[in-house]
């Protein structure tokens, strides 16, 4: 008995010391990887322009709004890039009113072969909301695309349908100037998609960006839109609910989601604009936004999606304004009924 005790009493304090050791060198290699990760991330910032990222110049007395710089192409696509935006002069109809409005409804959109969903997304935006409301509203309507012809006229056009929408501040209409893009022919592609779409996309995450830093401090919120969808009737107040049931909750989120449509309805915090376009630009040439906008709602430590149901606006595009991309799910989120 005592001879297998003591045995026993052997192989645990052999057993106990092989742990030891194993825990030590598990140790030594986290202090390794540690140091390593911190000096490489150094590097990174100190080589990289993250942090030289344009900050706006705050809203002085909140009607004219300076910005700073020129946007500045950078050859190195692998460290992100520097985006620059002049509120001035990026705005082509509308005005900036002086007190901070409760939403911002960010729409961009690009001419498409033969077909425009536009006049439509805006009818139902505007439809389904009431005087009172509108006051309570921007929309920031965003001409990502390139053609200036285009823009002139689609700009003109909407300024005549919608002046006194432009004259109350409900309605910005915005563009870019030459120069706000990087040379996209250097991209490199990923997820094996053809170079035309990850153009397309690329393009898409800078200017989702700049559409974020264009819409700092507008609202309390922002709501990110597309120019081919339906709004439910009385989808102001549903959202207005939602985020304060949400708050009451004291549930700690990052983004609302509207509609279960990739980018389309994600409501975030005014305060949370440009750290998602940082992320954007940090990342514009490897995932489509949506994927990052669901990497960074981990990040900011939201794991579960918040999703208001039903969702409150239904995509209608057929046509994308990507050449050849045919949108043949065209998908119907919204019940029946509500129609
Ligand atoms: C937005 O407002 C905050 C707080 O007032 C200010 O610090 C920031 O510079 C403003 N940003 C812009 C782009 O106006
Ligand atoms: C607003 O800002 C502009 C330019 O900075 C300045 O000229 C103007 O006097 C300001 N207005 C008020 C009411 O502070
Ligand atoms: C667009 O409009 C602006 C201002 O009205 C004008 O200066 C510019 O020449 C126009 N561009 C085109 C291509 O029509
Ligand atoms: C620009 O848009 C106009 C008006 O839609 C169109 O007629 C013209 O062909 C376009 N130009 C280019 C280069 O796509």
């Amino acid at each position: 008995m005592k001879c297998s005790k003591r045995k026993y009493c052997h192989i645990c304090g052999e057993t106990l010391i092989k742990g030891a050791i194993i825990f030590l060198m598990l140790q030594i290699t986290v202090i390794f990887t540690y140091l390593y990760l911190t000096v490489n991330s150094t590097k990174v910032f100190k080589d990289g322009n993250y942090y030289k990222l344009f900050q706006n110049v705050p809203l002085s007395n909140e009607t004219k709004i300076e910005c700073l710089g020129e946007a500045k192409t950078q050859s190195d696509t692998a460290v992100g890039f520097q985006l620059k935006v002049n509120r001035d002069a990026a705005l082509i109809y509308g005005h900036f009113r002086k007190t901070k409005s409760f939403l911002t409804i960010g729409i961009p959109t690009m001419q498409r072969p033969g077909i425009s969903y536009l006049e439509k997304t805006l009818e139902s935006l505007i439809m389904f909301t009431s005087d009172q409301e509108r006051l309570e509203i921007v929309i920031a309507l965003y001409m990502a695309d390139g053609n200036q012809t285009w823009v002139n006229y689609t700009a003109n056009d909407l300024q005549k349908k919608y002046q006194k929408y432009f004259d109350s501040g409900f309605l910005h209409i915005f563009h870019y100037h030459e120069q706000t893009f990087p040379d996209f022919n250097s991209l490199s592609r990923t997820f094996n998609d053809a170079t035309e779409r990850v153009t397309w996309r690329s393009k898409q995450n800078i200017d989702y960006a700049y559409m974020f830093m264009y819409s700092q401090n507008i609202s309390e919120y922002y709501i990110q839109l597309e120019d081919d969808i339906q709004a439910i009737p009385n989808y102001f107040n549903k959202i207005k609910s939602f985020i304060s049931t949400t708050n009451k909750k004291r549930v700690k989120w990052f983004c609302l989601d509207f509609c279960s449509l990739g980018f389309v309805g994600k409501l975030v915090r005014n305060d949370e604009l440009l750290v998602l376009a940082k992320f954007l630009l940090m990342f514009y040439n490897d995932q489509p936004g949506d994927n990052l906008l669901g990497y960074l709602k981990h990040i900011k430590t939201q794991f579960k999606d918040i999703r208001h149901k039903p969702s409150l606006f239904q995509h209608v595009g057929v046509i994308s304004s990507l050449r050849g991309k045919r949108q043949f799910l065209q998908k119907w989120y919204i019940e029946k009924e509500i129609f």
